[in-house]
């Protein structure tokens, strides 16, 4: 094999956000964009020479062409092996599974996660380090150094590697295996659940739908849902991974698996409704009439966990990101062991998992997730709460109300203000910083102000410090609205709100949430000044 060295320039924004690179899809596809990213990737992690790599995406459109770079340029940069899914697919918690049970030196994962595939769309790369998880700051940050003096990359002249079917190949001196993409994550969950209580759950009549968004996680839901656990064929819908994701929005939330949410909130609703999102750590759970928030979910999840073989013996602590309602740190309270609150992204998790600190994650942002991997596990999440209901022999609706009775309800809801011009949208959180020390006491609508500030992150295990992770404002009487920029957007600034507000166990736990959220809604817009900053106070989205 005869390595090149092409020579090339640093290309400007190749810093990852929340969650790997993000970008339009032809920004990617132009020429020496990929080639320099990956190499930034080989010169933060100190070379590949003599390095494995596991290697798979969502399937969206650039995927195939894209892997076949990546496979070129880690031979040409020494790479000792590549394992890949068939077809290039896997997962994002099945890539991570991979990276630990190969122990290989980390993984490349090409998604944009819920954002929408195809030329036109969106495409994503990022890089998972060797314990399975998103790479942490101190290496995305040398990752971004790199591409800001990018001289070369290597590369070499080969023949495309065959991904449709399994089995060894090589390319130069590299190994490259193809894998089956569900059959080594299926081995993994049928050692966390009780597939024998869910497979008499379904035999007994139990009803589901499952809709894969046409994304990557039909084949693993048809395997073990359909296959291996009997539920009925067609419980799984939308199941073939397609470039473009059915031109859909690959998202589980009310807003984007709408089919999903008008079938579970109508009269001929099945037991359960789950969806998953383009790269398949998210997860939507929704029982009928009743929609679980993410954040209720993983307090649920966790409260129950017991019930599955894998966490018999007990949670070691709960963590959350800091946006996440509080209902898991109640479950944590209830429980006696330690909540954790971090940062958005779910890179921040690795080191608590890693340390045994905490067995359960999760994000209001529908992830949630163990220690089983390093990434957050949409299918994961939907088989706990499959084990849960077979276990306990309620309904999701049952079990959401004893929930509340039990811990009390974290009304709960985010609005996005999506494409604001980006110094408008800085402008309204300078605004709010500035106004932080100044803020407790005050009143906006009915609600005063108990203390505000910014969230920073310091990470118990390793002890760096990650600052500026949004605004909090408590207020009085339990309610709570967080601002931030998201950072995982392609087009300008997305500026999100989110609001709670806490009714113990003996309140009314059955108003609709944007009502039962109305005065803090208001207290954040009047205290952000939103009209001014954005010219706009109506949401695009609300989950
Ligand atoms: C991705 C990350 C999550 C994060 C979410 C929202 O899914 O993996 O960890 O919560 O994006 O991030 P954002 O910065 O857009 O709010
Ligand atoms: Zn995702």
């Amino acid at each position: 094999m005869q390595v090149e060295t092409k020579a090339t320039t640093p290309i400007d924004g190749q810093k990852p956000g929340t969650s790997g690179l993000r970008k339009k899809t032809r920004v990617f596809m132009e020429p020496g964009y990929l080639e320099n990213f990956v190499q930034s990737v080989f010169d933060a992690i100190g070379g590949g020479a003599g390095k494995t790599f596991v290697i798979g995406g969502d399937g969206r459109f650039f995927n195939a062409a894209a892997i076949q770079t990546i496979l070129k340029m880690a031979a040409a940069n020494g790479a000792a092996g590549a394992v890949v899914g068939r077809g290039g697919i896997l997962s994002t918690p099945a890539a991570s599974h991979l990276i630990r049970l190969n122990k290989t030196d980390g993984g490349f994962i090409l998604s944009a996660s819920h954002n929408p595939g195809g030329i036109d769309e969106d495409f994503g790369l990022k890089f998972n380090a060797e314990n399975g998880g998103p790479a942490p700051e101190a290496l995305t940050d040398r990752m971004f150094a790199a591409t800001q003096s990018m001289t070369r990359y290597f590369t070499c002249e080969a023949p495309d590697i065959d991904l449709g079917t399994t089995g060894e190949t090589t390319l130069g001196d590299m190994k490259v295996t193809v894998v089956d993409p569900v059959t080594d994550y299926q081995s993994l969950m049928e050692t966390l659940f009780d597939f024998d209580a869910i497979r008499a759950l379904f035999a007994s009549g139990f009803t589901m739908r499952f809709d894969a968004m046409h994304a990557v996680t039909g084949p693993y839901a048809t395997a073990i849902l359909e296959n291996t656990l009997g539920a009925p064929k067609g419980t799984v819908v939308n199941g073939t991974p397609l470039e473009d994701f059915g031109k859909g929005h690959p998202d589980p939330n009310p807003i984007w698996a709408k089919e999903l949410m008008d079938l579970m909130m109508g009269e001929n609703a099945p037991d359960l409704g789950a969806a998953s999102d383009g790269d398949g750590d998210r997860n939507m759970i929704v029982g009928r009439g009743a929609y679980v928030t993410p954040s209720d979910s993983l307090a649920i999840l966790a409260a129950n966990a017991t019930h599955a073989p894998a966490y018999k013996g007990g949670l070691a602590g709960i963590a959350r990101s800091m946006p996440t309602s509080a209902a898991a740190d109640r479950v944590a309270a209830a429980l006696g062991i330690k909540a954790y609150e971090t940062p958005t992204g779910w890179k921040f998790f690795g080191n608590l998992l890693d340390a045994g600190r905490v067995t359960i994650c999760g994000e209001e942002s529908a992830g949630t997730g163990s220690d089983h991997v390093r990434e957050k596990d949409g299918l994961w999440a939907v088989l706990l709460w499959l084990n849960i209901l077979a276990a306990r022999k309620a309904s999701v609706a049952e079990i959401l109300t004893d929930h509340w009775a039990t811990h009390g309800r974290d009304y709960y809801s985010r609005h996005d203000f999506e494409g604001i011009e980006t110094a408008k949208a800085e402008a309204l959180i300078s605004a709010l910083r500035a106004a932080l020390p100044s803020l407790a006491g005050q009143t906006f609508g009915d609600l005063t102000v108990a203390r505000a500030d910014e969230f920073s992150y310091d990470d118990p295990v390793d002890g760096s410090v990650s600052r500026n992770q949004g605004v909090r404002i408590y207020f009085d009487g339990g309610a709570r609205a967080v601002f931030r920029l998201s950072g995982t957007g392609t087009t300008g600034a997305t500026l999100r709100l989110y609001l709670e507000q806490y009714a113990a166990p003996d309140a009314d736990h059955s108003q609709d949430p944007q009502e039962a959220l109305a005065p803090v809604i208001t207290a954040a817009q009047t205290l952000c000044q939103m009209d001014n900053f954005i010219g706009r106070s109506t949401p695009d989205v609300i989950t």
